[in-house]
């Protein structure tokens, strides 16, 4: 008997440690993680640094209140500020707070120019920007949002289309009163689906011509999972808010908005807050996370190993072409598009001890930790081509 809500499908599976790629299960068993939390240990189990890190910290300090400076979360926000687009950084704990803050950011902006009526976000109809009330109307999904009315208002919402024109009638959705396009740089509970550089110009475009605000949401795709630290920097645009979590804190609970001096300039004393945001222990593993990977040694390995795990997948995209539809994603937020139900296939993975999740439109998502070793990504290929020969 679990006493605990039932709003999960749990696998009866648990875990008593891991260690880099690896999850140990308190039967014995061994498994290659390719989940790794959801995109969320970017350097997989116990990295000795993050370990290191959250030890000392925790033998000095664990909690202050934002009333007071915080040495750790100045260093942080100092470091993205230098590295990123960022002048200003604003933490909390998760990626929906994250994106409820960016929403914010960007309502606050024209409040504070005097244009308080422009403060719809148009986002991409079924994406994903987390669970709170607000980013599960901000993604209009039926699912999601099925009994938990009255709608929260302000969202409008966009067609995304795999193929070409993927922002069908864009312009005619920016009204006078939007203040925002939100969207997610690769859509990732959606299916792994990176919106191409030109598409993501093009918002920057229309962002421009409207003056109205492009807010990327990075909290699955950034922070170097897609090879680059932001995903979007491939692309060479800038957007004006971005909000993150998941693999800045390596396995550690925090989130943060990031933003231009624009907008940063309506966030006056009192307009924002969180008690455990910016959190010392929180913050000294973020830092950690940081050097480690932005620099461009480690950056470009993801993008060596991500490139050579795609061409093997694609290999056995040619032989299963039955079974394996697509090949999706970036870097390694990648997907295995399946012409079925995927749930099946993911439990033949986990039967042969690699680990993933599923993700939309019947895809296998596979996030390996950013640091994963060629022989471990040699290893999943194996098994998924076992997994695949077996599977009808
Ligand atoms: C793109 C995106 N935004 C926001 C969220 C919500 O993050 P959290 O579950 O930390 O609230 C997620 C989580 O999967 C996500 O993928």
């Amino acid at each position: 008997m679990s006493y605990l809500a039932k709003n999960y499908n749990r696998k009866k599976i648990s875990f008593k440690y891991g260690k880099g790629s690896y999850l140990y299960s308190i039967n014995g068993k061994k498994y290659l993680d390719f989940v790794q939390g959801i995109a969320v240990n970017s350097l997989g189990h116990a990295h000795p640094k993050l370990v290191r890190a959250i030890n000392q910290q925790s033998k000095k300090l664990w909690h202050v209140s934002n009333a007071f400076t915080i040495p750790e979360g100045e260093n942080l926000a100092k470091k993205i500020a230098k590295k990123t687009f960022a002048d200003y950084v604003m933490f909390c704990n998760s990626g929906a707070e994250a994106t409820e803050a960016s929403i914010k950011v960007a309502r606050r902006y024209f409040y504070s120019i005097g244009k308080p009526k422009k403060n719809r976000i148009l986002c991409i109809k079924n994406s994903f920007h987390g669970r709170t009330l607000a980013a599960i109307f901000a993604s209009g999904s039926k699912k999601m949002t099925e009994g938990f009315g009255p709608k929260v208002p302000g969202f409008d919402h966009i067609k995304f289309k795999y193929s070409k024109p993927r922002f069908p009638n864009l312009r005619k959705k920016i009204k006078k009163n939007t203040a925002a396009i939100m969207v997610e740089t690769i859509l990732g509970e959606g299916g792994c689906v990176p919106i191409p550089d030109k598409c993501l110009k093009y918002l920057r475009k229309i962002c421009n011509e409207k003056k109205i605000l492009l807010i990327l949401d990075e909290v699955q795709c950034g922070i170097g999972r897609s090879g680059d630290f932001f995903a979007f920097e491939q692309s060479k645009i800038k957007p004006d808010i971005v909000p993150i979590a998941k693999g800045i804190g390596g396995g550690f609970p925090i989130g943060a908005v990031l933003m231009n001096k624009k907008v940063a300039a309506g966030m006056i004393p009192g307009t924002h807050g969180s008690t455990f945001g910016g959190n010392p222990n929180a913050m000294v593993v973020a830092n950690t996370v940081m050097d480690v990977i932005h620099k461009k040694s480690f950056l470009n390995n993801v993008k060596k190993n991500s490139h050579y795990f795609y061409s093997q997948l694609n290999k056995l995209k040619n032989k299963f072409p039955e079974t394996i539809k697509e090949i999706r994603g970036r870097g390694f937020l990648i997907g295995l598009q399946l012409y079925q139900d995927q749930s099946k296939f993911i439990k033949k993975l986990m039967d042969n001890k690699l680990l993933t999740i599923r993700a939309a439109e019947n895809t296998v998502r596979i996030l390996p930790p950013l640091n994963v070793k060629k022989n471990e990504l040699d290893q999943a290929l194996k098994i998924i081509d076992k997994v695949c020969a077996d599977f009808k």
